[in-house]
Order: C-alpha cells, then structure tokens, then sequence
C-alpha cells in the first residue's frame, strides 16, 4: 500500500514513516523540507498519486489561536480536497484529548480540524491522543529562558509516539471509521518534572521553572482537562521507559 504521510519529517511523522515500512508500506513523506507545501498546496497532488491513504501528521509551531486555527483548517481542507481529486479514500487525522474542550490557543486549532472532519459525509478516521514522551524535548526546544528552562504547570498522561503511529497505520490501512477510541499513556505525569527528568538524562541539567500559563489555554493544562476520561484505552511504553531510551 503507498501511505502519504503529511508532516513525515515532524516528531509523530517520523514514527509513522518507520511504522509504515515496518508494516511492509511504501510512505510518501510530505514536509516543506521534501518541497511540499500543506498550506499552498504545491506538489500535493503529485504526492497523492496512486495513494489509499493520507496520514496528517502535520502540525504548527504557533501558539497563537488565529494562526493555530489557519494552520489546521487550511491544511485539513487542502489535503481533503487533494485526496477528493486523486480518489484516496481514507484521510488518517490526530487531534488531542481535551483539545476540544479547552478550545484555545494551539488547542482551538485542533478543535477546528475535529469540526471539519465530523461535518464530512464519511472517508476519515480521528485518534485523539495525550501528549506524547517527547513533548518534554519539544518543550526543551521552546521555553529556554537563558540558563533557566520555562515549562508550563501541567498535568499529562503522555504517551510514546512510536505507539500513537502504529495504531495510526494500522488505522491507515483499515476501512475509514470516524472517531476512534481515544489513546493515553499508562500513568499521569506532572510536565515540569518530566523536563527535569529529560534534561538530565541528556546531559543538559538547569534549572526549570514551573510556570501557570494565562488563560483558559494554561487553565486546561493545569486543571486536568488534558487527562484522559476513566476507561480511556492505555499504552504500554512508560515515560521513564521511553527516557531510558534516550541518548545524552
Ligand atoms: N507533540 C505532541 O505531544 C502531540 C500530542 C498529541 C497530538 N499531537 C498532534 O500530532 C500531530 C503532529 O505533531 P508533532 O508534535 O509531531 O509536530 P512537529 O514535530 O512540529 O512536526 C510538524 C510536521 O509538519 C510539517 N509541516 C509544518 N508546516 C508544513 C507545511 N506548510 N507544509 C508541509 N509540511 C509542514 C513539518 O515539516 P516542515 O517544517 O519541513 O514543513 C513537520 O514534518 C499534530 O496534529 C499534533 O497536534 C501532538
């Protein structure tokens, strides 16, 4: 099966490109870095050719509730309408627990991508996940303050991204099914200490300061609305399994 893999050089694309091959695929990998552009559309359509599936992996560095909002909106109608054009009858989207309801920030742009997709008459298949193991890297990546790590007060249940793409691919080469059982990580975890854990297991210990962003954004981190419900379907990989994993 050839799997079009949107966003296939990002943190969950490129699990899914190694998830893809494992399962014995062909990915087609979409980022600007392969001289694809989402957001213009240029080179979608040659991407989609002779493809079953797309997994939109693709995401935003913005925080910015307008440029979040854009940002999946115009990428989930650009793919929509490409897939439409090339006959691929199965579009593979991941949004995140709670998004929806916190609806702010970087959330109300993955609350606006579940809305288009639940207003299509059928062809896709959502995974709403928590936040992955190497959001703590991400977030390393971001709140650097000169010697100080920023991270902001949050309660998380994350889980690995290598497991979020298997079942993403395993979706991708299934009938389309709408809303799929949400996904979290085995246990909840508090952020700042996670980024601890991460910084010194790489070698880069400094001191991290945990802060309660503004908002009804930081309200959602912090109050619980990002867990999973009770019953909500586990994963296996521990964080402190994952970081064990990890090289300085
Ligand atoms: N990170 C988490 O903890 C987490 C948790 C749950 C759900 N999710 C969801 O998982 C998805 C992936 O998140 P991520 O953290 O893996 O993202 P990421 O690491 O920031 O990767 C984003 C990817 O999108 C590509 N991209 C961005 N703008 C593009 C454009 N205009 N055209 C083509 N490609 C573009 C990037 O490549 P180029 O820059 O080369 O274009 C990159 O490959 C998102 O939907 C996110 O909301 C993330």
């Amino acid at each position: 099966m050839r799997l079009v893999v949107a966003g296939a050089s990002g943190t969950l694309g490129t699990h899914v490109v190694q998830a893809v091959r494992a399962a014995g695929h062909e990915p087609v990998s979409i980022s600007r870095q392969a001289g694809i552009d989402l957001l213009s559309g240029s080179g979608l359509a040659e991407a989609l050719r002779g493809a079953s599936a797309v997994i939109d992996a693709s995401a935003t560095s913005s925080t910015s509730t307008k440029a979040s909002i854009g940002f999946f909106t115009t990428v989930t109608r650009n793919l929509l309408a490409a897939e439409r054009a090339a006959g691929v009858g199965h579009h593979v989207a991941i949004s995140i627990i709670g998004a929806a309801r916190v609806n702010a920030n970087y959330y109300a742009g993955k609350a606006a991508q579940e809305a288009m997709l639940a207003a299509e008459p059928g062809g896709w298949s959502l995974l709403r996940t928590t936040q992955f193991h190497e959001f703590t890297r991400q977030l390393v990546g971001h709140g650097r303050l000169g010697p100080v790590q920023v991270v902001p007060r949050m309660r998380s249940q994350p889980i690995a991204a290598a497991e979020v793409a298997a079942e993403l691919v395993a979706t991708a080469t299934g009938q389309p099914r709408g809303a799929l059982p949400a996904l979290a990580g085995p246990q909840e975890e508090n952020m700042a200490d996670l980024v601890r854990s991460y910084l010194a297991a790489t070698a880069h210990r400094c001191p991290v300061i945990e802060v309660p962003l503004p908002g009804a954004w930081g309200r959602g981190m912090r109050d619980g609305s990002l867990l999973p419900p009770a019953g909500t379907r586990c994963g296996r990989q521990t964080f402190a399994a994952w970081l064990a994993g990890q090289t300085p």
